[in-house]
């Protein structure tokens, strides 16, 4: 090899300039979807411990949050919620007007620009915590879970949520959840399905955010092995035959190669979910001074568009929507 060839590679890094003209991948507001925790009650913004900067709020104090995200210019929100009450069968979750329908329609009402996405899922109306209708002897039930799942859904778009985002991992929970859209005359909006969700640690915060952990067992036979990467797109392949029109790849900093084989298979748009434990490992390293936040979260994010994604579901949303404005 001549001495030309080992310095090619730098020449394009010369300076600032040359640098940004052949910068492949770029972060911008508008990939983001803020998650938002909404609990019954009133006058509440609760700190969620280990997410500093989250909160779990009240409807009459959403305001607060919504103002923020519409301001920074975030098109979209998707919202999880604590119910006052659970059951064994989740029943708040389909309630008309159960928390997230009300939060849906406290939004659409005040902002109506902005994209809300329900997440569907039972595990924080279920009084055992599981993502499905459990038998006698603790079994998680696929089919009958699919019914309630779908009556979840129509709730949610009768209360003007634009997209629906199932998290169950029911097998079927696409098909049974479009049917149940369709024949309620919701034709038009769309599923973005959780299709590749691994059974992970990184949702620690997020249980004791959403209160949803369960209280026997675990979720591994309904989520992924975190070893498989022919069964994300299996996953994947199954979801697309069943009408979904967008695909969620969880986590996303440890499952970047399946986010990247998502992208190479499929023609949807594939959005990464950059879960709690994610963020809370970075807030922990900042808070301590041990990393530099605003660097970290960017090339955190950056590395999940560069992987594939086209969207990210991130608790950083706000923080960096606010530092990609300074830059
Ligand atoms: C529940 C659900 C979970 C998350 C989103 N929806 C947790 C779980 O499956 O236990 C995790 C999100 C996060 O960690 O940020 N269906
Ligand atoms: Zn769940």
């Amino acid at each position: 090899m001549t001495n030309l060839q080992f310095k090619r590679h730098r020449r394009l890094r010369q300076s600032a300039t040359m640098r940004a003209m052949v910068k492949e991948t770029y972060l911008h507001k508008e990939d983001f979807i803020y998650p938002i925790f909404v609990m019954e009650g009133e006058n509440i913004k609760n700190p969620v411990d280990s997410m500093p900067g989250v909160y779990q709020f009240s409807i009459d104090r959403l305001k607060e949050e919504m103002d923020e995200v519409v301001a920074l210019g975030i098109p979209s929100v998707i919202l999880f919620g604590l119910p006052a009450e659970k059951d064994e069968v989740g029943s708040q979750a389909y309630h008309n007007h159960g928390i997230v329908q009300e939060a849906t329609r406290f939004v659409k009402k005040n902002y109506p620009d902005v994209v809300v996405i329900a997440d569907t899922c039972l595990c924080e109306y279920t009084s055992h915590g599981h993502c499905g209708v459990v038998s006698e002897d603790e079994r998680i039930l696929n089919d009958p879970s699919l019914d309630l799942l779908a009556k979840t859904a129509v709730s949610q778009a009768e209360a003007g949520a634009d997209i629906i985002a199932p998290s169950n991992m029911m097998d079927g929970f696409v098909a049974a959840i479009r049917k149940g859209l369709d024949e309620a005359g919701f034709e038009d909006v769309p599923i973005m399905s959780y299709a590749v969700k691994y059974a992970s640690a990184y949702y620690g915060p997020f249980r004791e955010a959403a209160d949803g952990a369960p209280k026997f067992g675990d979720r591994k036979t309904y989520q992924m092995d975190p070893s498989n990467r022919m069964e994300a797109m299996r996953e994947a392949s199954s979801d697309i035959e069943e009408g979904a029109d967008f695909l969620i790849v969880k986590p996303a900093l440890s499952y970047l190669d399946i986010v990247r084989d998502v992208r190479n298979n499929y023609d949807v748009p594939v959005v990464a979910y950059n879960v709690s434990g994610e963020y809370a490992m970075v807030k922990a390293a900042a808070l301590n001074g041990w990393m530099d936040e605003k660097k970290t979260v960017l090339e955190t994010l950056l590395s999940m568009k560069r992987a594939g994604a086209d969207l990210i579901m991130t608790y950083h949303a706000k923080d960096a929507a606010r530092w990609l404005e300074e830059k």
